[in-house]
């Protein structure tokens, strides 16, 4: 379980009244979250619901956020690539970015006449601190003529500097797309070599690496296989080529749940961030799930009280500096045209 513990203030008080106003919530959550769980978590919704409505506001979390957020106060939910997309038709005034900086930096580039804002600004990522738009420079330098793309996990910066982006749904499509023999696929290390597997485009890369999914080894699906011969493994491609190699189906955090939703596997492993079982478990009801427990400390910065907290002041706003945001957001354009 991965719901991230929020200490109870004064004003958040699991009251008759807010248990009453709450209760068609918890109706529709209570596969997801338990009776005992419900007292602590529901003053913070019932808050952020006021919130949402007096500030037109929407949230977009992504799909390692705890279960409290994933299910009872977000309206767009998905993976880097569905945020993206969904961000771009947003109508409200204010959106809460559930995931980690790029993320939000990404929404704030697809609709910039909206206010972003992301509960905790320290929420970052191994991969986008691995790289800065000084390197990508470098690398322009060094091979010339050979088209760049980063993955999504990246600062506006980088973004600003390649031809394009990509994410993890769609990063063989994209490298094909650009119609080159040679593609550098910046920065993660793993997703490239795991690309450079399925096509006939060379692939060069960065030393980048996701600092959640480096840590599973092969060893882990084979142990999962000895005890579990009817397991069926689903891998994340940040993870080392020698994981996916062992598993069974590689795909997004959504292309994860998809195959889980259509495929209804007895018994399943997913070789990712731990929320993710948690996040679909319950949609999954045929399923059982070989929890694993590799968090993302990026993503469990994100918690109802800051984002009562920011929806409360607008604080934590994302901003972006037109002469970087112009090129960034074209090669985020350029992704979504193609995929
Ligand atoms: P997805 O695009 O598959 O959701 O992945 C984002 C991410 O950060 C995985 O670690
Ligand atoms: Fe970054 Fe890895 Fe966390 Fe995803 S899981 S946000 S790639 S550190």
């Amino acid at each position: 379980m991965t719901v991230a513990a929020q200490p109870l203030v004064d004003e958040f008080e699991y009251t008759p009244e807010v248990a009453e106003r709450m209760a068609p919530v918890f109706e529709r959550v209570k596969d997801h979250i338990t009776a005992e769980e419900w007292p602590v978590i529901a003053p913070y919704v019932d808050e952020i619901i006021r919130l949402k409505k007096e500030k037109n506001a929407v949230i977009l979390a992504h799909n390692y956020q705890t279960r409290d957020i994933f299910h009872c106060v977000s309206d767009i939910v998905g993976d880097s690539l569905a945020l993206a997309i969904k961000a771009k038709e947003v109508e409200a005034d204010v959106m809460v970015v559930c995931g980690v900086h790029f993320m939000a930096e990404t929404a704030k580039l697809l609709n910039p006449s909206k206010k972003v804002l992301i509960p905790d600004p320290e929420a970052g990522c191994s991969l986008a601190e691995s790289i800065t738009a000084a390197d990508v420079r470098q690398l322009r330098k060094d091979n010339p003529g050979v088209p760049i793309c980063t993955y999504v996990n990246t600062s506006a910066d980088v973004k600003s500097e390649v031809d394009i982006c990509c994410t993890s749904a769609n990063a063989k499509k994209i490298v094909e797309s650009l119609g080159s023999d040679k593609v550098l696929l910046i920065p993660d290390q793993f997703l490239a070599a795991n690309v450079a597997k399925t096509t006939d485009v060379e692939i060069l890369t960065w030393a980048g690496q996701c600092e959640v999914h480096e840590l599973y080894k092969k060893e882990d699906i084979q142990q999962i296989r000895k005890d579990h011969p009817e397991c069926v493994v689903l891998a994340h491609p940040e993870c080392p080529p020698e994981v996916l190699d062992e598993a069974d189906f590689s795909g997004s955090t959504t292309g994860m749940a998809d195959y889980v939703k259509e495929k209804k596997p007895e018994l399943v492993a997913l070789i990712t961030e731990c929320s993710m079982s948690d996040n679909i478990r319950a949609d999954c009801p045929d399923s059982e799930f070989i929890m694993s427990c590799t968090m993302c400390p990026h993503m469990k910065k994100i918690t109802l009280e800051k984002i009562v907290n920011c929806l409360r002041d607008l604080s934590n706003e994302v901003f972006v500096d037109e002469d970087i945001a112009k090129p960034a957001r074209a090669s985020i354009e350029a992704m979504i045209a193609a995929s």
